[in-house]
């Protein structure tokens, strides 16, 4: 669908990714209203953009159903805010997991759900899920990330059946490692196996033209992480394997750390 003139409501839109795609739909000239949790981080990029400004706590229904009314009819959700979630499911607790749940899975669909009728109605609309290469392959310390990822993807792509024809489209856009901004960036740690990266606006662009070319999944990822991760889907014990002979003893530790405050 044409962006030029429609109302996009982007979530998690002052974090590393949401910040980029913000500013890619500005410039298609779209009319945004963006969401976070915290005013201080989340009022800047509404006055640079020119747009209206939400805040809600996804993790809290109250504040989701808030979020719903006061953002009204939108033309396109895309569904970016998320948790990194990583870590070892053992040394989580209950409420964690909830927030874990409720951000990355919960939110976007009960989001999708309470959007798309009126989209439906016009005919015309489209729903964005930012999910993940985790959502295709799993990692160690990763289940409950993997989970919500994996179950983003089973959303985003059945959900598209059922509005096929409808005049709303629904993408899933999976990034690998994202250098620069984001969730991963922000912990200061080299990317575990070696893997290339990919930027923020190479991610706002795939966001763009799985909205305008109706796109069913994107995986924005160099070529060796689209491989692997196609391969793992197919046979995951294999890569697990893989993954164990080839990891160095404590890749994975520094992003781990850094992110655990984000729990
Ligand atoms: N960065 C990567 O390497 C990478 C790779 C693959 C996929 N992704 C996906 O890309 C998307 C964006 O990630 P990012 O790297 O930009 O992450 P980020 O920099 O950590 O930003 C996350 C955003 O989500 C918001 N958020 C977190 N908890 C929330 C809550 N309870 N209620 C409302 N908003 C909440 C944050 O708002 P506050 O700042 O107010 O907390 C922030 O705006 C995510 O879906 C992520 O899974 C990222």
């Amino acid at each position: 669908m044409e962006i030029q003139g429609a109302t996009v409501l982007l979530t998690g839109a002052n974090g590393g990714l949401g910040l980029a795609i913000a500013r890619a739909f500005k410039a298609r000239g779209a009319n945004l209203i963006i969401t976070g949790r915290r005013p201080d981080a989340l009022e800047p990029v509404a006055a640079e953009l020119g747009a209206e400004a939400i805040i809600a706590d996804l993790s809290d229904r109250d504040q989701l159903e808030d979020l719903i009314t006061r953002a009204g009819k939108v033309d396109v959700l895309v569904a970016n805010a998320a948790l990194p979630s990583s870590g070892e499911l053992l040394e989580y607790t209950e409420e964690q997991i909830d927030r874990a749940l409720d951000v990355n899975l919960r939110a976007p669909i009960m989001l999708s759900r309470r959007l798309a009728p009126a989209m439906v109605e016009a005919g015309r609309g489209h729903l964005v899920l930012i999910g993940s290469i985790s959502g295709k392959a799993t990692s160690a310390a990763s289940s409950l990330y993997n989970a919500t990822k994996f179950g983003l993807r089973g959303f985003a792509l059945g959900f598209r059946e059922d509005l096929h024809g409808s005049g709303v489209g629904v993408s899933i856009v999976q990034p690998g490692f994202v250098r620069d901004a984001g969730m991963f960036a922000d912990t200061g740690s080299p990317v575990p196996g070696g893997f290339r990266t990919v930027s923020p606006e190479q991610v706002a662009k795939a966001t763009i033209e799985a909205v305008t070319k109706n796109r069913a999944e994107t995986n924005v990822a160099p070529l060796e992480m689209r491989v692997l991760s196609a391969i793992a889907g197919q046979f995951p014990a294999f890569s697990a394997r893989v993954q164990r002979r080839s990891l160095k003893e404590g890749a994975m530790d520094q992003f781990l750390e850094a992110q655990k405050s984000k729990r």
